[in-house]
């Protein structure tokens, strides 16, 4: 079951309500990732508490570990995981494509060894249905290829040509309609998305996204972006595509991207997001942050004792009542963190380091959305661009 209602737009910008099996999702959101059935290092009553509607899975990973049985004695990735609120998988196409020369792709689909102990598998859009099936997942993605920029290396290869883009278009396109018909015939309750490519051809998205809408799925994703390509790209195809969905239907922008792709994929008509970069990012000592990025690891922060982002009201940032530094500090008591002690936790491999990280970069993700949710509802999303832009620049 899928419900989209339309609350109000301002240019081509969104805002929406999406219900789903498990709850309702207020959009534009970003969806945190969670590809082992975890969102690395963070609880899900965390998670629950900064305000996450709506988070990932990954048919690929969860199907080669734990793998099916355990999944089905759970009912679903909900129980196993402990999460009750909505869950979208990815179908598992770009995770195949990842695995390089291990792989080999057919028009039945994508046979390869499996990373874990190198048993021959063979995964199809069929197959992919079982898996998200199983995992009873709120929104099912299709099983299709994702075009890469490159061809080959970076360097030694070629950028993706049009009949390259094309013959993988129309593949991603036959296993869309595959897709669908085991989803209906597994009378799965969930949603199904189809997904455009056409790599970086506008006349091939038009077509793509053409012969999805003609199948009426219940969404659609832009995938194929955030491939390798140079960011003017990535813009030209945000700016085309998701503005051409149906109006009544969620848009989903797949594996995108910084805060200000979030905005600009905003101001473009999309209303879902996911991206690695919060959680990914924290890990590696990058923070965003209302007045810029902040590199946790650079020395000047050894003894600084700001939090990471005084305008923040994150459990790493704020004090107890979600009180921000700029609201008046932080020093009461369990929570509330300096630059200065993230550094040193990192320096230790301590870690706390990359939880308190990880819990501030998704708030920050999750929180922008929610401003961009309330500039939407007072019809002040240009204003709030302007402003958004002005403040990042401004530099932690
Ligand atoms: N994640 C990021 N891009 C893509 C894509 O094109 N297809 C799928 N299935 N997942 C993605
Ligand atoms: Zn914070």
């Amino acid at each position: 079951m899928l419900r989209f209602e339309l609350l109000r737009t301002e240019g081509q910008a969104r805002r929406g309500r999406l219900t789903l099996n498990h709850g309702v999702v207020e959009t534009p959101i970003f969806m945190p990732v969670g590809t082992y059935g975890t969102v690395k290092g963070v609880l899900p009553r965390s998670l629950h508490d900064m305000g996450a509607q709506i988070i990932l899975g990954n048919t690929f990973h969860l199907w080669m570990r734990p793998g099916l049985d355990v999944m089905q004695s759970f009912g679903g990735l909900h129980g196993f995981e402990q999460w009750n609120k909505p869950i979208l998988t990815d179908s598992g196409g770009f995770q195949v494509w990842s695995l390089g020369a291990m792989r080999k792709i057919t028009e039945q689909g994508v046979h390869f060894a499996s990373p874990v102990n190198g048993d021959k598998l063979f995964m199809s859009p069929e197959v992919s249905m079982q898996i998200q099936t199983t995992l009873n997942s709120d929104i099912v993605m299709q099983l299709d290829e994702c075009t890469p920029y490159w061809q080959g290396d970076k360097g030694s290869g070629h950028i993706t040509t049009e009949a390259e883009a094309r013959v993988s278009m129309e593949l991603s396109q036959r296993w869309a309609r595959r897709s669908q018909a085991e989803f209906a015939r597994l009378e799965n309750p969930n949603a199904l998305f189809g997904i455009v490519q056409g790599g970086m051809f506008e006349h091939l998205r038009q077509e793509s996204l053409e012969a999805l809408v003609e199948m009426d799925f219940p969404g659609y994703a832009v995938g194929g972006v955030s491939v390798g390509e140079p960011k003017d790209e990535m813009n030209r195809i945000m700016a085309h595509t998701p503005h051409r969905l149906p109006a009544h239907k969620p848009r989903y922008l797949m594996g995108v991207g910084t805060p200000e792709d979030l905005i600009n994929g905003v101001a473009n008509g999309v209303d879902m997001f996911d991206c690695v970069m919060p959680t990914r990012n924290a890990r590696n000592g990058t923070i965003f942050t209302r007045y810029g990025d902040l590199k946790l690891r650079n020395a000047r922060h050894k003894a600084d004792h700001q939090p990471l982002d005084p305008s923040c009201t994150c459990y790493a940032c704020a004090g107890t009542a979600g009180i921000s530094w700029e609201q008046g500090g932080p020093d009461h008591g369990w929570q509330g963190f300096s630059r200065a002690y993230l550094h040193h936790l990192d320096r230790c491999g301590e870690m706390l380091g990359p939880m308190l990280a990880t819990i501030h970069n998704l708030h920050y993700y999750l929180n922008l959305m929610r401003e961009v949710r309330e500039a939407l509802d007072a019809g002040a999303f240009a204003a709030f661009t302007a402003r958004f832009h002005a403040e990042r620049a401004r530099g932690v």
